[in-house]
């Protein structure tokens, strides 16, 4: 199958727009994660940590904001060249990573709630306490919060992996339709 030229089905400007602008926030916090956790104590490393939550917080609200969009605009159909399965294991994938979208920075606002450490976004205002503290509970949170990050991680591999290849295996519209300099205004 030949690419089309100019695609026949698109995603908005919006979605694009919103799509980029999160993933770029989370190939910023997933390594800002990783490296901040493995710092011995000190003023840098308490810094890292509130740019961390702060972000996460900006996070979980851009992703609310798409998933609200979504709602009223439908993705484009995937191409009819996807057996069924195919496009099942598609929408698997991205409704997964919506949810981990959520579940991610969730499990860290609740992890520094049940630890009694406040969140204050990038010195501005601060997050409300969402439950009263316990160790206990801000240790599971902080597996829970691992654990949720990891899946992530997992899955936005496959997600781009499986995203190349239709690109330049398959030669399909998929990535060309989520791509901002071929957005056209709907
Ligand atoms: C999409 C959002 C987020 C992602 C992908 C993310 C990712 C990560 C990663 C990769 C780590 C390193 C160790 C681990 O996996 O636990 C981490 C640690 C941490 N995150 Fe997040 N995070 C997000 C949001 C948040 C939010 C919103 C908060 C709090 C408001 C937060 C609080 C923390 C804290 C306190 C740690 C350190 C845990 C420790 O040192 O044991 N994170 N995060
Ligand atoms: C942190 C990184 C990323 C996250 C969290 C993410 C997440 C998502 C989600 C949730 C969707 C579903 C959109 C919807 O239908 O509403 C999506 C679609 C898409 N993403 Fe990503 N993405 C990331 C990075 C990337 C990268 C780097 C590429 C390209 C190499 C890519 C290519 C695509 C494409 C082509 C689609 C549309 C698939 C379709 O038409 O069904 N994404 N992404």
């Amino acid at each position: 199958m030949t690419r089309p030229a100019t695609p026949s089905t698109r995603y908005t400007g919006f979605a694009i727009f919103m799509h980029w602008l999160v993933a770029l926030a989370i190939f910023c916090i997933v390594p800002l994660g990783a490296y901040m956790h493995d710092l011995p104590l000190s003023p840098t490393k308490l810094q890292l940590y509130s740019y961390h939550k702060s972000l996460g917080i900006c996070i979980l609200l851009l992703v609310i904001i798409r998933l609200l969009w979504r709602y009223g605009h439908k993705p484009p159909a995937l191409p009819a060249s996807m057996s069924a399965k195919e496009q099942m294991i598609a929408h698997a994938m991205s409704h997964g990573m919506y949810l981990l979208l959520i579940t991610s920075p969730l499990t860290g606002w609740l992890m520094s709630s049940f630890f009694g450490k406040p969140v204050v976004v990038f010195g501005l205002f601060q997050v409300p306490d969402l439950v009263a503290p316990s160790e206990d509970m801000g240790k599971l949170f902080a597996t829970l919060h691992m654990l949720s990050n990891f899946t992530l991680a997992t899955m936005i591999t496959l997600h781009i992996l499986a995203s190349l290849k239709h690109h330049f295996k398959d030669k399909d519209d998929v990535l060309a339709r989520m791509l901002p300099f071929l957005a056209r205004n709907r």
